[in-house]
């Protein structure tokens, strides 16, 4: 049986937790900024260094293909992403496609000759933090989100992201169309306490739960804070928090099986001694029941009106992006168990309820995902962190896996 080098898979991971590294121990690496640039290019590097033919797309997605036998077989494709929240983590995307890569450096070094061609994939802004939405590129390459949409998404400063790609010379000439592929595996952190709680090192996400943001906009009057009385006053900050506890109360008070968060609010003139009189905040909710996360939205746009009307203040809402829940495929799932069983990891069947580019590639191809543990289950932040060994179990996992699947014909 073949194993990963582990050794080989922390150095790498370690050299991509420099570029972005934060004072925290984190990192942050923006999608399309520098830091992505330059962490592109080492990831090409690697690339090249194992003779894998290097394509990048019109939505910067980078693909290195290793042929296989017979290339008009449909490839088996792994991978994730290299840019990360702002004081993000060192193994969010990126152990995707260092796992990965290093399932490539085992197959060139023994001198493997699949069946099937294998693709290492790198996306481009999957995290949605710079430019909204999230997976946008995998959402391209799927067909499901358009091109030119994705390129006129803007940052808080108003670069564009297609811009911004041809900025660090990643607007690639082949277009950001799928193409069938056989088997497509991520590898990924699980970003929760699940595994640990349950002390498994492999989790196989049964799917990932749909992904639903809005962007909400209070318009109220603003005035000098201290001559103005409190009676009258259409302080949209005021109303921006009353909904905001709207929000966090909803799933409880729904008694069903969902998260809702504002995680980003900007308040403007955002003066102590102003009245606010405009604020945006953005809503996310997930849930495994798509159906049910509409209605909560319904309810809380509701009372959205109620308490922007008491409080004379102009709503607007806006749905800025829907991915339903995925379902992956059982046989792949069923796979990567079975694997995990070989090699004596323990492991568990679960859900996903953070978002991945697997959700968008599951809508055209057989898609699954391996998770390793998360400790104290923190994600998105300078603190993530994931045991060596359980980087490298999921690796093992993943290259049993590919290996399995690129020799079917
Ligand atoms: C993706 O990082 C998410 O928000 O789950
Ligand atoms: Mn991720
Ligand atoms: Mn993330």
């Amino acid at each position: 049986m073949l194993n990963i080098n582990g050794k080989r898979l922390r150095q790498s991971l370690e050299i991509m937790a420099e570029i972005g590294a934060t004072p925290g121990g984190g990192v942050q690496r923006l999608s399309l900024t520098d830091e992505d640039k330059a962490a592109r290019e080492q990831i090409i590097s690697w690339m090249r260094e194992v003779e894998l033919d290097v394509k990048v797309d019109e939505m910067g997605n980078i693909f290195g293909i290793r042929n296989g036998r017979n290339n008009d077989l449909s490839p088996v494709m792994t991978g994730s992403h290299c840019d990360t929240q702002p004081k993000g983590g060192r193994f969010d995307g990126i152990l995707g496609v260092i796992g990965g890569l290093e399932v490539l450096r085992i197959l060139h070094e023994n001198n493997i000759e699949t069946q099937r061609p294998v693709i290492l994939a790198v996306w481009t802004n999957e995290e949605g933090f710079r430019f909204s939405p999230a997976m946008v590129s995998s959402g391209v390459w799927a067909g499901k989100l358009e091109l030119e949409w994705a390129y006129r998404r803007t940052d808080l400063t108003g670069a564009k992201l297609g811009d911004e790609l041809e900025r660090i010379g990643y607007k690639g000439d082949m277009p950001a169309v799928s193409r069938p592929i056989y088997a497509h595996y991520e590898l990924h952190i699980e970003q929760g306490p699940i595994l640990e709680k349950e002390n498994k090192t492999i989790g196989v996400p049964k799917g990932v739960l749909c992904l639903h943001w809005y962007d909400v906009y209070i318009e109220g009057e603003a005035n000098q804070v201290g001559p103005t009385p409190m009676a009258g006053r259409h302080d949209a900050l005021c109303a921006a928090s009353e909904m905001i506890l709207k929000v966090n109360e909803l799933p409880s008070k729904m008694g069903g099986n969902m998260v809702a968060t504002v995680g980003e609010i900007h308040n403007m003139p955002n003066s102590r001694n102003i009245i606010p009189d405009k604020v945006h905040f953005t809503v996310d909710i997930r849930s495994w029941d798509d159906v049910f996360a509409l209605k909560a939205w319904e309810n809380l746009r509701g009372s959205f009106i109620n308490i922007a009307d008491a409080r004379g203040c102009q709503l607007k809402t806006e749905i800025s992006w829907r991915v339903e829940h995925a379902l992956f495929n059982q046989e792949l799932a069923r796979k990567i168990l079975e694997k995990a069983g070989k090699r004596n990891y323990s492991s568990l069947y679960m859900v996903s309820g953070a978002g991945h580019d697997a959700s968008y590639i599951n809508q055209v191809a057989p898609t699954s995902m391996i998770f390793v543990p998360s400790i104290g289950g923190r994600s998105h932040v300078e603190v993530e962190d994931t045991k060596w060994e359980d980087c490298e179990a999921g690796a093992n996992v993943l290259l049993d896996c590919i290996i399995d699947s690129s020799m079917e014909i």
